[in-house]
């Protein structure tokens, strides 16, 4: 079986990265997406955030979180004071994984095995771009960077200390905000995803 490593480039630069991941058939998620989304932002950022895979707008976009989960991954950073611009943003798995449901394209959970495939090129974004803080947005993306055990719910909201980089921090994935089923549900979440970010922006100040 194959994955990601077996795509590397020989040198390694972000542009070289990018441009390796485009053609990846490290695993079987590219034959059904449109593009590979590779990781976006400054290669000098001191924020990388983290999260699961594309979905139905990232792949035909070519960019992540541009979608629904994008704008509140926006609005929570804003309301926190961290500019978007200044994080490099990417994630765990770079291919839309989906299932049909009439003419929709569902998001489908990508496998331990897709996972691990893909992992190769966060694990040289996180290198060429080495960041002070480390943010993973939901449990695909804590489990994959900090144990399979790991578990957001008890975990959330708190500096971890990394061999990679300085600090990990682990919260909810933006798309959780959106699942609550009344406005005030979505509100408090929304407050306690903002304050997770709070202490991101703090460990950057
Ligand atoms: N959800 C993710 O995890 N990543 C994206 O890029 C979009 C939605
Ligand atoms: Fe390669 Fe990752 Fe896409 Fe699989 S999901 S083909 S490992 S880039």
């Amino acid at each position: 079986t194959g994955s990601a490593r077996d795509f590397l480039p020989a040198r390694l630069s972000l542009p070289a990265l990018r441009a390796a991941a485009d053609g990846c058939h490290g695993c079987p998620l590219y034959r059904n997406a449109t593009q590979t989304v590779f990781g976006a932002g400054p290669t000098g950022a001191r924020l990388i955030l983290v999260g699961e895979q594309p979905g139905n707008d990232e792949d035909i976009a070519g960019a992540p979180f541009v979608g629904p989960a994008g704008r509140v991954l926006d609005q929570a950073l804003e309301q926190a004071g961290i500019a978007r611009d200044d994080a490099y943003v990417t994630n765990v798995v770079k291919h839309f994984k989906w299932e049909g449901r009439g003419n929709r394209r569902l998001h489908k959970k990508p496998s331990a095995r897709e996972v691990g495939a893909c992992l190769p090129w966060l694990e040289k974004e996180i290198e060429l771009i080495r960041p002070e803080v480390l943010v993973c947005l939901g449990a695909t993306a804590a489990q994959a960077l900090l144990g399979r055990s790991f578990k957001v719910t008890q975990q959330r909201g708190v500096l971890l200390p990394d061999e990679r980089v300085p600090h990990v921090l682990a919260t909810v994935h933006p798309s959780s905000i959106l699942r609550q089923r009344t406005s005030a549900d979505r509100r408090a979440e929304m407050a306690r995803f903002t304050a997770d970010l709070e202490v991101v922006a703090d460990a950057l100040n």
